[in-house]
């Protein structure tokens, strides 16, 4: 059979993971993340590939490559959570399932990072556990895969 595809897609800021609010984020660099996820998806046969863009209208057509190229999405789509109707209409434009994960617990933080608008398009969301959330995430898009 062949192996299931999934674009990892990261928003604004998170290339500066690292530098960025360590005591938030943690100090585990975005080519360090993106190198676990792959990994992790060696474990459950699903190929990675990942992308990171600052701008709204990149992760868009990203979301719409995604689509068309692979079978499932695991986005973090970082500030723009709280913000855009453009990514959530992006990914209910697809018809391939999207996970939605955060580093930090957001329901935890202010009030304006409580609500994510993005998060009703997608079939789940991860919060709180770092860089490990991401796995989960993988983990619960490649068990959603495989029905
Ligand atoms: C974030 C949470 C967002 O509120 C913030 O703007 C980010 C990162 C997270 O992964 O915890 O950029 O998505």
């Amino acid at each position: 059979m062949k192996s299931k595809r999934v674009l990892l897609i990261n928003g604004p800021n998170l290339n500066r993971l690292g530098l960025r609010e360590p005591e938030v984020y943690g100090r585990t660099t975005l080519a360090e993340l993106e190198e676990e996820v792959r990994a992790e998806g060696r474990v459950l046969g699903v190929e990675v590939e990942a992308v990171q863009a600052n701008g709204e209208g990149e992760l868009v057509s990203a979301i719409h490559r995604a689509g068309a190229e692979f079978d499932g999405i695991l986005l973090n789509p970082g500030a723009y959570t709280h913000t855009s109707v453009a990514i959530r209409d992006a990914i209910q434009s697809v018809s391939v399932p999207c996970v939605e994960v955060h580093l930090s617990n957001i329901h935890a933080r202010e009030p304006f990072r409580q609500h994510s608008l993005t998060a009703p398009a997608c079939i789940g969301l991860i919060a709180g556990f770092g860089v490990y959330g991401y796995r989960l995430g993988l983990r619960a898009l490649a068990h959603r895969l495989e029905r």
